[in-house]
């Protein structure tokens, strides 16, 4: 089949080298890419979420299936004008979307499902906004109610910083949701869903903040490893039963089906295990650690959820390696990156033993691969255990030469020492997944 694959980023060039190894793939083009997706397939300058430049050009490349990428096209209903032109893909359409698009939207159709997440209140005025602080206490949770790249959530002992971040969110025209704090270690798990079914992938952590030790600020992400050998039995069949199956079941029945990558931003809590979050997208940087164990291929994956045939008997198969990501930023990332620095030494990092680089805010400007983004590449690392997966990706990221990049040194750092702990569960939770007491 014939592949075109929608967005600019990181996640995007790990799906493309996915499906350059799967048997049954024959060509694979991308819009728009990156300058590591153009040394792979064929790239096309568009507007990633422009619905009907995207289905133009994916009629006159002949395409089988297309692949979205990123949330703002899926958002903008980019999937539902394929769809319409009787075209696959792999992506929920608007409707569904609005799972990522809507913070409240999120929390309505998880309250519906009975799925366990934190409590929360909507707020639109200032007013609402200091009684949800009071009434959960501190640490706040403040989320802009759309969609802010990575960037819309502080968590802060600080009410006047909560009280802040909740004045910018309206003054930009849009609402704020409340959360209580929820502590413990996090989680993301990405499920194929076809509409009906789902299946799940192998469990990865992300490192949201900028610097080591989960300092500074929330980034779209840092980092990323998987297996997770802390995680207590049983976790995925209890996140399928408790969370993706009552949320693909309640989207199926309000006419919404969803259909592509569910991603389930988890907490582990001493009342067990709550959503954080929906994605309707895969992780980045987590797509590039999970894809590099995946042996299932992944361009037949895809294509049988588009058509709501997933074979939900079948597992996907999985390497036992263990596979660190560790993302390349840009100085001054998150805030305003600089661009427009050469990067070099990345055939001497790909020549490090089980080390690839997937390309992420890079461009090709007079022959040479420049920044042009805040996350500019990904380094990964595979071997036998976290600890040499972490010696390999290190070894990778040192012979990048970026000016003023910066990277954390942590990733999988504690989960290699044994060190991640989910918190002992509070008497009266259930088992994994507790409810609210
Ligand atoms: P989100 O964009 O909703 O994933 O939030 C970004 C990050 O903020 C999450 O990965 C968590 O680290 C943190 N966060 C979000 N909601 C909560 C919450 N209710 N309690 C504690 N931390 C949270
Ligand atoms: N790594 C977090 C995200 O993709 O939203």
């Amino acid at each position: 089949m014939k592949v075109l694959v929608i967005g600019p980023g990181g996640r995007e060039h790990a799906i493309v080298r996915s499906l350059l190894s799967d048997p049954y793939v024959r060509e694979v083009h991308a819009a728009p890419g990156n300058a590591g997706i153009a040394q792979l397939v064929d790239t096309h300058t568009i507007a990633a979420d422009d619905p009907v430049a995207v289905t133009e050009l994916a009629q006159r490349l002949e395409s089988d299936l297309v692949v979205i990428g990123p949330e703002a096209p899926l958002v903008a209903g980019v999937a539902d004008a394929l769809r319409e032109a009787g075209i696959a893909v792999f992506g929920p359409g608007r409707a569904a979307a609005e799972l990522e698009g809507s913070k409240a939207f999120a929390k309505q159709v998880m309250a519906a499902a009975n799925v366990p997440t934190a409590m929360c209140r909507v707020a639109t005025t200032p007013g609402e906004v200091a009684e949800a602080l009071d009434a959960f206490g501190a640490p706040h949770v403040v989320k802009d109610d759309g969609l802010a790249a990575g960037k819309g959530v502080v968590v802060t002992a600080s009410r006047d910083e909560a009280l802040s971040h909740a004045q910018g969110c309206f003054d930009a025209g849009g609402s704020v949701v409340i959360e209580e704090f929820m502590e413990g270690p996090e989680v993301s798990l990405f499920a194929i869903c076809d509409g009906r079914k789902a299946v799940p992938m192998v469990p990865a952590q992300d490192f949201k903040r900028i610097y080591d030790d989960d300092a500074g600020p929330n980034t779209g992400g840092m980092g990323a490893y998987t297996p997770l050998p802390w995680l207590p039995a049983g976790f995925t069949d209890e996140v399928m039963d408790r969370v993706v199956r009552p949320v693909i079941d309640e989207m199926a029945g309000r006419g919404t089906p969803f259909v592509g990558v569910l991603y389930c931003g988890l907490a582990l809590t001493t009342r067990g295990v709550r959503v954080i979050e929906f994605n309707v997208r895969f992780g980045d940087p987590e797509t590039q650690a999970v894809l590099a164990r995946l042996k299932t291929p992944l361009g037949a994956l895809m294509m049988n959820a588009a058509k709501g045939e997933l074979d939900t008997h079948e597992q996907l198969t999985w390497s036992s390696k263990s596979a660190v990501a560790v993302v390349v930023a840009a100085g001054n990332y998150p805030d305003s990156p600089r661009k427009g620095d050469p990067i070099t030494g990345l055939d001497e990092a790909e020549a490090s033993e089980g080390v690839h680089v997937i390309h992420a805010g890079t461009k090709l400007e007079e022959g040479r691969i420049v920044s042009s983004g805040g996350r500019v590449l990904t380094v990964v690392g595979l071997g036998r255990d976290l600890e040499q997966a972490r010696e390999r990706v290190y070894d990778g990221v040192r012979q990048v030469r970026l000016e003023g990049s910066q990277y954390r040194t942590d990733i999988a750092a504690l989960a290699a020492r044994g060190e991640v702990t989910p918190p002992p569960l509070r008497t009266g939770a259930l088992p994994v997944i507790g409810a609210e007491s």
